[in-house]
């Protein structure tokens, strides 16, 4: 099977089509939220229209159509996945719910829901609920022998002991804090504005790759978004694959990939 690819086109029409069943190690999956085509009703809203947090038409689902786009892209993950394999899927308070029935219905297992509490968080724009500051990741996994790299996860915590040796991970817990994506990490166009409205930080996607990968093992994205997935599973010596529909994200992720690698000697 070709790795180190980005497939354009619909991740569920790829992974059913191109994909082979029980090959992929670790899928890491950022999909759309549901969250875009809804406004926020600002009072003294002063920016001459509505004001959406997120909005893009790849985001907006009619509620069942949303809920049958997540059956139909996790139960094609759930097939490619070899029988020890892992699930990392990133949601809000929006789309949880319906990402956990519709896996464990899959006989997925949950066994973590990662906090990642974001540093930068937007300000509290409505005043009608607490702030938002956090996103979730549910780690799912296919079966009982699931790989969980504990080593690996004490290097990765930046707390040391005294004399500098790895800490156990008592204090290194399923919750982590990092700025949303900022500086040189953020793809911005010329006039300096985001490329892509929800790139997720290369540490975040670091630790689920570390945690539930080996090397030369396949980490696949059917959301690619920027190539997150991809920059670091290539950094951390694994093979990958992405999928994205959008052309404009597809050419953008193929440049941060291919940029300055050689990448396109894909291997088979
Ligand atoms: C939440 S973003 C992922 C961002 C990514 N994690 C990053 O760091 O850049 C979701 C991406 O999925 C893409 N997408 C939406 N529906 C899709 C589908 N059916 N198949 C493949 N890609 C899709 C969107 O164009 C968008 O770029």
């Amino acid at each position: 099977m070709k790795t180190n690819i980005i497939y354009l086109g619909d991740c569920i029409t790829i992974l059913n089509k191109d994909i082979e069943e029980n090959s992929v190690n670790l899928i890491i999956a950022d999909p759309p939220y549901n969250l875009s085509g809804k406004s926020l009703n600002l009072t003294n809203n002063q920016t001459g229209g509505a004001f959406y947090k997120v909005n893009e038409n790849w985001d907006i689902f009619k509620y069942d159509d949303y809920v049958e786009f997540t059956k139909e892209w996790i139960s094609a993950c759930y097939k490619i996945l070899v029988h020890n394999g892992s699930l990392y899927i990133s949601c809000t308070q929006h789309n949880i719910a319906e990402l956990i029935t519709v896996s464990k219905k899959l006989g997925l297992k949950l066994n973590n829901i990662i906090t990642w509490y974001k540093t930068n968080s937007m300000p509290n724009i409505t005043k009608r609920t607490f702030t938002h500051s956090t996103e979730f990741v549910c780690w799912f996994v296919k079966g009982s022998n699931w790989i969980f790299n504990y080593e690996a996860i004490k290097e990765f915590n930046p707390k040391k002991t005294k004399d500098g040796q790895k800490k156990q991970l008592r204090d290194f817990l399923d919750f982590i804090e990092l700025p949303i994506v900022q500086g040189r990490e953020r793809m911005r166009g010329e006039n300096g504005k985001s490329l892509h409205p929800t790139q997720k930080p290369e540490k975040l996607i670091e630790l689920f790759i570390l945690a539930s990968s080996n090397e030369n093992d396949i980490v696949l994205d059917p959301f690619f978004g920027t190539g997150t997935t991809g920059v670091v599973a290539q950094n951390l010596n694994r093979r990958w694959i992405g999928i994205e529909i959008n052309p404009t994200y597809y050419e953008l992720a193929k440049k941060r990939l291919y940029h300055n690698l050689e990448l396109f000697n894909v291997s088979n």
